[in-house]
């Protein structure tokens, strides 16, 4: 009774700052059904939202439709257990986990929902959720990111009936802490994008974000809750506008000669390599 007092006190004083920014919480969204039926994936993965109605960068509420870049990919040729929206089954959020991202601080969300249109049929939808930079601890490091700053995603899944990838759309970002008010640091589009790569990987250094191009490869394997992932990313460009235009943070993210994003999306293909004794029958 005691430690689990103590510890639920250690929680809310934890997070109570948090919790008090938090303007409009709302739970996050419960996870998508287990397996996606009917995918037809396309040779690279995904479908280019721009080739029916969409837009690789979404609309950020209250600034007159500015938005973020959709910079990272999950591809539609992952393992069918990744791409399932679920944390207790391998699924998306434990791969998440493996990388080093959580949800948000007890399932609270601070301010209102981007939205994005993958060009899937489904027309312009809610962020699916946002996974923090879990600071090494996967159940109260989420609620330091909220605070301090640091990576962090939306995300939103591409299975709408007419581009049905089942391939995941990632607006990556480093976040200035929560006084400066989660501005996005110089260059924080690219540099989120391409941690997130590197701790994926499992990267023993930075990937060097200004050396990146059409074509650069990374891979690495990393695990959680029994499940080993193997993740090859592949950097493309000519999806995402290499520009300023219509970017949302775009003063403090680009400026003095350098572009607030420099086009490229990280394509990333999970495969999963090992699982616990009691899923792999
Ligand atoms: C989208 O999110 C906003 C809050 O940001 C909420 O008011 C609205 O109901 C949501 N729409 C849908 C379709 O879930
Ligand atoms: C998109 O549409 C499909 C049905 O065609 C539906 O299963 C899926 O949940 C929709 N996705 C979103 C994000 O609303
Ligand atoms: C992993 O992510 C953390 C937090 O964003 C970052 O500080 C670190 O440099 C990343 N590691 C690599 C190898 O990119
Ligand atoms: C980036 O490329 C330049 C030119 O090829 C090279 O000199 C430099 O060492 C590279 N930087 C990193 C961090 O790899
Ligand atoms: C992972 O495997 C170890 C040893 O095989 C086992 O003790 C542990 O309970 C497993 N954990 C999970 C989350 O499956
Ligand atoms: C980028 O590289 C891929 C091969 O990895 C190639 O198919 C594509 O045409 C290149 N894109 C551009 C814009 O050069
Ligand atoms: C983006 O544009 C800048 C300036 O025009 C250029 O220096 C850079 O090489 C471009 N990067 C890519 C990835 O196309």
């Amino acid at each position: 009774m005691a430690t689990s007092a103590t510890s639920s006190l250690f929680l809310l004083l934890l997070c109570a700052p948090a919790l008090s920014f938090a303007l409009n919480p709302h739970q996050v969204r419960a996870p998508s059904p287990l397996w996606r039926r009917g995918r037809s994936v396309p040779p690279a993965g995904f479908y280019n939202p721009h080739d029916n109605g969409g837009n690789m960068l979404t609309v950020a509420p209250n600034t007159g439709g500015l938005g973020e870049p959709l910079n990272v990919i999950v591809s539609g040729k992952s393992d069918d257990i990744v791409l399932a929206d679920n944390e207790d089954q391998g699924g998306f959020r434990n791969y998440f986990l493996a990388v080093g991202f959580g949800s948000e601080c007890l399932g609270q969300h601070a301010g209102d929902a981007q939205t994005a249109n993958l060009g899937d049929g489904n027309g312009t939808k809610n962020e699916t959720s946002e996974l923090r930079w879990d600071y090494g601890d996967p159940s109260l490091g989420t609620c330091q990111e909220t605070i301090k700053g640091g990576n962090h995603f939306r995300y939103w899944i591409q299975d709408g009936p007419k581009a049905n990838s089942g391939a995941f759309f990632l607006a990556t970002s480093y976040e200035l802490p929560i006084q400066q008010g989660h501005d996005i640091v110089f260059d924080g589009y690219n540099l989120g994008r391409d941690w997130l790569v590197g701790n994926a990987t499992a990267q023993t250094s930075l990937i060097p974000t200004g050396n990146v191009t059409n074509g650069t490869t990374y891979s690495g394997t990393v695990s959680f809750g029994n499940y080993t992932y193997k993740t090859d990313a592949l950097y493309l460009s000519g999806i995402l506008s290499n520009s300023t235009d219509g970017l949302n943070h775009a003063s403090s993210v680009g400026g003095h000669g350098v572009e607030a994003i420099d086009g490229l999306v990280a394509v990333l293909t999970i495969t999963v390599t090992a699982k616990p004794a009691a899923a792999a029958s």
